[in-house]
């Protein structure tokens, strides 16, 4: 018999579990992608059964291939799309209302509204937010309000709210656990990064009761224990899915930053135990907490990165598969002037408008299918670009940066990336860093990991892409980025 480990990655588009060996390599992968629902303009929905339901599916998946390779399963990790809120009835363990997706804008005029009474420096003090819609105590906020009868609910204490990591692990554990993780409070604007407790102004402000919420533990601890397969298994790890991908590429020096290119793109930056304030609309968060010792991060938020060439496949339909994007990109000697601002849920960092919408310039006879899915595919390293240069601008100067996520199978994406970054970027063998990260925390609570250490000696390289994109272009295509983005900006 040997040990595994069960990782639940639930993202925003599927939701997967992998069977890790103890060297951190995978045996097993289940996958179920699930619809997402866009109600209005702005508006993101998930059905919180479908996504219990696509959870649990692959859980079992998972759990029956251990059983029928004789393996012992040591513990489960979760990671998962981070904000996402739901609200649920404690008695009845049903939600009052679809999950509110992180990309979701519909709080925007509230977030605005609040920002007049209280101000973002005293807000940012506490949460290392910013009033966005992004974040869930407005979430949070909104099913209160607009559900028949939640208010009154909520009073009784009948309710629990919580992040998508609460509310599986409520689920896994037959609602005897009301729990979450210190990476995923820190998204939510309720909880303060300094002090590490849910913040009485901030549950005021946002009129969100105390009794709620969840307990807020280290990223290795004891969760509870999931009881919905065939024997029981404690839930030893957690993080949000970017702080996982931060420990999955072993950034646990100050300075180590990643980029994961997921559904969004998210940078995070060690910061060490210093939680650093950006005065350039970055944000402050914590990168992971063990035994109570916090490490904080630097984070650039992009919303739309795999979510374009998903738009590019299913909605405007001239792809058949991400994979194609390459062979396009790679026809083409430039971009021809064109260029992609996928505001298409707004805009994240460093500009924060929830109200731009995106927009596709510079469009000529001759402008085609390649010339689209190229300025797709450069649009989101612009993005990064843009964070990179507010990090600059913070003090901040990464010399290289680790990669991962999906569309880093792109070798033309990662090539380009590093050109207009001017920086090496380095892309490791096992892309799954997200769901190794969440692996590796519920390794390190089963005493099959002794620490963080075992992850950074996993740590692989694929390959390295240095920079080699001359200052003449780089600097014409960064300006015509910058301005389409001015042109879509409505702040
Ligand atoms: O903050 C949102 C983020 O956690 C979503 O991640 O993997 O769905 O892009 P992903």
């Amino acid at each position: 018999m040997s040990d595994v480990i069960l990782s639940i990655d639930q993202g925003t588009t599927s939701s997967r579990t992998l069977v890790f060996s103890p060297k951190g390599k995978i045996l097993f992968t289940a996958q179920r992608e699930f619809p997402q629902i866009y109600p209005q303009d702005g508006w993101v929905e998930h059905d919180p059964e479908t996504i219990w339901q696509s959870v649990l599916k692959t859980l079992q998946d998972a759990h029956e291939f251990c059983e029928d390779n004789n393996h012992q399963v040591k513990g489960i990790g979760i990671t998962n799309q981070r904000e996402t809120t739901l609200v649920w009835n404690r008695e009845t363990g049903e939600c009052l209302y679809n999950a509110i997706v992180w990309q979701d804008r519909r709080t925007a005029a509230v977030c605005r509204k609040m920002a007049k009474t209280f101000p973002i420096e005293k807000l940012n003090a506490k949460t290392g937010l910013l009033h966005d819609p992004y974040f869930s105590a407005s979430k949070i906020a909104w099913i209160l309000d607009e559900v028949e009868g939640a208010r009154d609910l909520a009073k009784t204490g009948k309710l629990a709210f919580g992040t998508v990591d609460c509310f599986l692990i409520w689920r896994l554990t037959e609602g005897k656990s009301h729990a979450t993780d210190a990476t995923n409070a820190s998204r939510t604007n309720l909880f303060n990064i300094h002090t590490q407790c849910w913040d009485e102004d901030l549950l005021q402000l946002f009129n969100v009761p105390r009794s709620g919420l969840a307990d807020v533990k280290d990223c290795v601890a004891d969760f509870g224990t999931c009881t919905v397969l065939n024997e029981d298994i404690p839930i030893l790890g957690v993080a949000g899915d970017q702080q996982a991908a931060a420990i999955g590429q072993a950034c646990f020096e100050v300075g180590d930053i990643k980029s994961t290119y997921g559904t969004g793109c998210f940078v995070i930056l060690n910061t060490g135990e210093e939680c650093v304030t950006s005065k350039n609309r970055l944000l402050s968060t914590i990168c992971y907490r063990l035994e109570g010792q916090v490490t904080y991060a630097l984070e650039g938020s992009i919303f739309i990165a795999g979510a374009a060439v998903q738009w590019l496949r299913d909605g405007i339909q001239i792809i058949k598969s991400a994979r194609d994007t390459e062979k396009y990109c790679r026809s083409l000697e430039s971009n021809k002037g064109v260029y992609l601002v996928p505001a298409f849920t707004g805009l994240g960092a460093p500009h924060w408008d929830p109200d731009a919408r995106g927009g596709l310039f510079g469009l000529s006879r001759d402008t085609g299918r390649a010339e689209i899915i190229r300025a797709t595919i450069e649009s989101v390293c612009y993005q990064t670009y843009d964070l990179f240069t507010a990090m600059a601008q913070d003090g901040v100067d990464p010399k290289v940066l680790r990669v991962d996520g999906g569309m880093v199978a792109n070798d033309w994406m990662v090539d380009y990336l590093s050109g207009v970054l001017d920086i090496p970027v380095e892309r490791p063998k096992v892309l799954e860093t997200t769901a190794f990260g969440a692996a590796a925390l519920a390794a390190i609570g089963a005493g099959v990991y002794d620490s963080l250490d075992t992850v950074k000696a996993a740590w692989q390289l694929d390959e390295r892409f240095e920079p080699d994109m001359d200052a003449e272009t780089r600097e014409t295509v960064l300006k015509a980025w910058k301005s389409s983005v001015e042109k879509v900006l409505t702040n």
